[in-house]
């Protein structure tokens, strides 16, 4: 029987016999005796044997090598004054083995280390394809642990706080429409139809509010497939939630209360309440982002108006074609970025044009409050007008101000990735901040560029604010995300829940009538049944534990995670599969692959 893990084990067990299992995580021969490091879940605690004390298990202690895996009876013994470890919280003792078992060896070379303080720089392919080998790192097994906890953490609060039941939701399923490509899947039993794995649980959430759940909760797995970053993965997990009777104030005040709790659970931080807010047309317009992590300040100034009328062709244009300029204003700028780097060819530039942009204009404010630009805005900009953009930027000597001229969109884009690569460069992001903000009245609906039509902005199914209700396609919508550092960890809505509203908000994105029946009939239909007011929020739990865990990818939070091909590395998924398989499923592959030359 295991008395303790092995990172559980303190002075106050000194004198205790103790039965231990783990792994050698480190095996040392100090002229004749052997230490182990031995681990477990919980950490790592010092094992000795010595051909004097404990020649019982001195043999098999020799024998060991790492990774092995064993059972351990020893006594726990205070460590003599020079070896005590400050670093290890089980430092202060290590454990005379009495006998030592060897339950499984290892038979093929690691592929890597996994004793902590090892080389971290290990690729990440090999870490994936040895996926049980990386999660015994002491780095991931502290993640897991802290998804853990936050999952709890989250079902204590909504479940023994605030009365929500979870509901488990189909996999097997239809389109729900939240932007990305759906997974889909053949049926056997009804030849030619497919499944669709659901991309959230949006409509079986609002339906169980239908039927009267009232405070609904889910951890739900959601499946996308869109293309991947560092954020991002094809299947993830939701805290999905949704309410009924509840207005929006209500809404957002009880998951900041979740949140909170999360915070202080985790990681014994009181966040301030309540959160801050920012509208969608203010993180807009001084940020160029609806997730804008305000950590960090570097806040864009928007001159239109200043140089509408100017002969400057580009910003002129920009402006009478409907689009804007806006400024980021660079402090102390002039010394560290070269004229180079904004031209063609330069980093910035290929930053910018990236996202869009054609190119940068540029001022620098020289110590004298001198202004040095290019020729075309040194020579069309009045003094006038040069004066009024100081003034409005607060642009002091050694200032750089990078200007963006193009529509709204590219603009912001274009300032806002600048935004974010400066502030990494110059160092100006407070690591150990936590910055949550909720972002609020998004437009319901953004215009999609190469469908020509109108999109939801969240979904199709988010209520309109109540005064905008003349005209749709303008609307402010009742939704808000929720931001944390840069990145949105969350976002939801009050929902619509009248037929007639539902039929006019598919109308504006472009469903027929018809479509719109054939997709969503179901929904439209129990609405007619006695619907309540309703709302609800998802939260991407992987995202969340990334930021807490502090990790740049949120495959370090997820235990077997896909790679940016959505590829499982260590079983080798997706894979092909029998010829009868697919017969059965009556699909045909339209793939052909490449031959070789
Ligand atoms: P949304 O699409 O904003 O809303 O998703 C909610 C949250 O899920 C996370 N998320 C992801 N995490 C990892 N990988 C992905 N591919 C991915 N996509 C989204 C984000 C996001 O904030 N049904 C609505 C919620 C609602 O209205 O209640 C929805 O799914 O953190």
């Amino acid at each position: 029987m295991r008395s303790y893990y092995c990172g559980e084990l303190r002075q106050q067990h000194i004198g205790e016999t103790v039965t231990l299992y783990g792994w050698v995580d480190r095996r040392r021969d100090h002229g004749g005796v052997i230490f182990i490091d031995l681990r477990d879940r919980a950490g790592v605690v010092q094992i000795v044997s010595d051909p004097q004390r404990t020649p019982d298990s001195y043999e098999q202690a020799n024998a060991l090598r790492n990774e092995y895996v064993v059972e351990i009876v020893g006594k726990v013994t205070q460590r003599p004054p020079e070896s005590l470890n400050t670093r290890l919280p089980t430092g202060e003792v290590e454990i005379y083995a009495t006998e030592i078992k060897q339950l499984n060896a290892v038979r093929r070379q690691l592929p890597f280390q996994i004793s902590s303080g090892e080389n971290e720089n290990i690729r990440e392919d090999v870490r994936l394809r040895y996926r049980y080998l990386d999660l015994r790192r002491e780095r991931m097994a502290q993640n897991l642990q802290l998804r853990h906890q936050v999952i709890k953490a989250m079902r204590r609060f909504l479940e023994d706080q605030e009365n929500f039941i979870e509901v488990e939701t189909p996999v097997l399923t239809r389109s729900t429409p939240e932007g990305a490509r759906d997974y889909v899947l053949p049926s056997r039993t009804n030849p030619g139809e497919w499944y669709a794995m659901p991309q959230s649980p949006q409509l079986f959430k609002q339906l169980l509010m239908v039927s009267g759940c009232d405070r609904y909760y889910q951890l739900a797995r959601c499946f996308r497939d869109e293309d991947l970053r560092a954020d991002r993965q094809p299947e993830f997990t939701q805290l999905d939630i949704e309410m009924s009777f509840m207005s929006m104030e209500e809404i957002i005040d009880l998951n900041e209360r979740l949140v909170s709790h999360i915070f202080k659970t985790v990681k014994n931080i009181d966040l301030p309440h309540p959160f801050p807010r920012l509208t969608y047309a203010e993180a807009m317009e001084r940020y160029g982002s609806d997730k804008p992590d305000t950590r960090y300040g570097l806040e864009l100034v928007n001159v239109s108006d200043i140089v509408k009328g100017s002969g400057f062709k580009v910003f002129a244009d920009a402006v009478n074609k409907g689009g804007i300029v806006k400024i980021l204003p660079i402090p102390e700028g002039n010394d560290v970025i070269s004229n180079v780097r904004i031209k063609p060819g330069g980093d910035l530039f290929k930053e910018a044009s990236e996202v869009g942009a054609k190119g940068l204009a540029y001022i620098r404010v020289r110590d004298n409050n001198e202004i040095d630009t290019i020729g075309a805005i040194k020579d069309n900009l009045s003094e006038e007008q040069k004066q009024e953009i100081l003034r409005r930027t607060n642009a002091k000597p050694g200032h750089l101000l990078l200007f963006a001229a193009a529509d709204t969109s590219t603009v912001n884009k274009t300032l806002d990735r600048l935004r974010q690569v400066v502030a990494k460069e110059f160092g100006l992001i407070p690591e150990d901040k936590i910055n949550l903000l909720w972002v609020t009245d998004f437009p319901m609906f953004e215009w999609n560029a190469d469908e020509k039509r109108l999109e939801a902005l969240h979904h199709p199914f988010t209520a309109p604010h109540p005064d905008d209700l003349q005209d749709f396609k303008t609307a402010r919508a009742q939704a808000y995300d929720l931001v944390f550092n840069g990145f949105e960890v969350g976002g939801g809505s009050r929902r619509i829940y009248q037929r007639d509203i539902q039929e006019q908000v598919f109308e504006a994105i472009g469903l027929s009538p018809e479509e719109a029946q054939n997709k969503f009939g179901f929904l439209l239909e129990a609405f007619e049944y006695g619907t309540p007011p309703h709302g609800g929020i998802a939260y991407g739990v992987d995202r969340l534990v990334m930021l807490l865990a502090k990790e740049e990818s949120i495959r370090d939070v997820i235990a077997f995670p896909k790679t940016q091909q959505a590829r499982c590395l260590l079983t080798e998924a997706p894979s092909d599969v029998d010829i009868k398989q697919l017969k059965e499923l009556h699909v045909q592959s339209t793939y052909k692959p490449k031959t070789a030359e």
